[in-house]
């Protein structure tokens, strides 16, 4: 993690200059704290890299949807990209007017293609033949002409994780490039329906900037074929991970922009990740030390984070204070019933006794949202911190929580 965001300050871990021990010591433990300034230096750091293109930003909501850290990057400017009728609603409660919505998303229903049309959103994303005769439907049924990008499948294989590559043929992902180029030749069997522009996502926390400026050209090409002035590139820009090199945003920029520029077309992305996992940290207390030293249980794990379970994900670790004592690795786990339930099977820590916090690093994106009730532990709480001062903007979960749709007596 970049300096600027934790620091520690006499032995203490800060962020922003806000000591985390105070925040968890107020609100307790499990909890995620994210820096607000530190979305907003991601957000202006991609807007510089991809200046020649001037890029629409359309935040994926996906990666962190509370409302406070969708209401600021809106408010910065930021669109967003939304995968269900309820992240539109998000979207629209955080104050993201709807033409700057853009919906994607596989299995898009009925309800929420209706949805998507009274709400009035900017563009819907096609995944395939079906859902376009769909959308056709709906949309005259609505008396509405939706703006829609087809999703491309450019078949292939990003370097990354198999679980976030979704540019291959054999995903389940968007139309095949000759499929599409069908739709487009029929795109008047379609009245109620614009066709203008493409869309594409080949995966998250992308390796390799050649493979997306080849899968850009794809699209660049099939665009030009058919006069379509609208390329939404996706999301995907990658962040570093434990002691972890990413490929730099500009690296992607680099390779893109000389695809991009000069072509006439007005290009969108969908950062999720890039936006927010550097700007977070889950913070938790350390409940048992066992197997000699050589295993610490926290309490938190794969509920709140899933992220080492399911993508083997190796975040940092950092104590929340440090002293002199030297650090070797450890085995950190959480409280849940399974095995799978390990947060780092090596991380290199000072000793750590009970009551002990520590944080685990670039948590902001992929951890919240993706965090369950299993075991039946009510979610963590969130935070934010914003210049030197920081508010909850998520309460923790209470017992009731767990009940809450159950009917009363039952
Ligand atoms: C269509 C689409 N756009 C954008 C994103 C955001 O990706 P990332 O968080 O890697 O930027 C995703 C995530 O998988 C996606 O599926």
């Amino acid at each position: 993690m970049p300096e600027t965001t934790l620091t520690y300050v006499e032995q203490e871990l800060t962020m922003d200059g806000v000591p985390l021990a105070e925040i968890a010591r107020s609100v307790g433990t499990p909890v995620y704290i994210y820096s607000l300034r530190r979305i907003l230096a991601q957000l202006e750091r991609l807007r510089a890299a991809f200046t020649p293109l001037q890029p629409a930003f359309h935040y994926s909501l996906k990666a962190n949807g509370n409302s406070a850290i969708i209401r600021a990057l809106v408010g910065a400017g930021c669109g967003c990209d939304a995968v269900s009728a309820g992240e539109i609603f998000l979207a629209r409660r955080a104050g993201c007017p709807p033409e700057r919505i853009v919906f994607a998303g596989v299995g898009k229903t009925r309800a929420e293609i209706r949805y998507a049309l009274e709400t009035g959103i900017g563009w819907l994303n096609v995944e395939n033949a079906a859902e376009l005769r769909r959308l056709e439907a709906l949309a005259a049924e609505l008396g509405h002409r939706p703006r829609a990008a087809l999703r491309i499948n450019p078949a292939l294989q990003a370097e990354t994780h198999r679980h976030i590559a979704t540019g291959h043929a054999g995903s389940k992902f968007g139309i095949p490039l000759v499929e599409a180029r069908m739709l487009l030749e029929h795109r008047g069997d379609y009245p109620h329906v614009e066709i203008a522009g493409l869309h594409m996502h080949i995966g998250s926390q992308l390796g390799r900037p050649d493979e997306s400026a080849a899968a850009a050209r794809l699209a660049v090409e099939l665009a030009r074929e058919f006069q379509l002035k609208h390329l939404n590139l996706g999301g995907g820009f990658p962040v570093a991970y434990e002691g972890g090199h990413a490929v730099p945003v500009e690296d992607f920029a680099a390779a893109l922009v000389p695809v991009l520029a000069k072509q006439g077309m007005k290009v969108a992305f969908e950062p999720g990740r890039f936006l927010v996992a550097e700007a977070g940290v889950l913070v938790a207390e350390v409940q048992y030390v066992k197997r000699g030293g050589r295993t610490v249980v926290l309490d938190t794990g794969m509920n709140d984070l899933l992220r080492p379970a399911l993508y083997e994900a190796r975040h940092p670790l950092l104590p929340l204070r440090v002293g002199e004592a030297a650090a070797r690795p450890v085995q950190v786990v959480g409280p849940i019933c399974e095995s799978a339930d390990v947060i780092h099977p090596a991380a290199v820590l000072p000793p750590l006794a009970e009551g002990d916090l520590v944080a685990i690093g670039v948590a902001g994106a992929y951890g919240m949202s993706m965090a369950s009730n299993y075991n039946a532990r009510p979610r963590p709480a969130e935070v934010l911190v914003e210049e030197g001062a920081w508010r909850v903007i998520r309460a923790r979960e209470t017992f009731e929580d767990l009940i809450r749709y159950e009917p009363k007596g039952q």
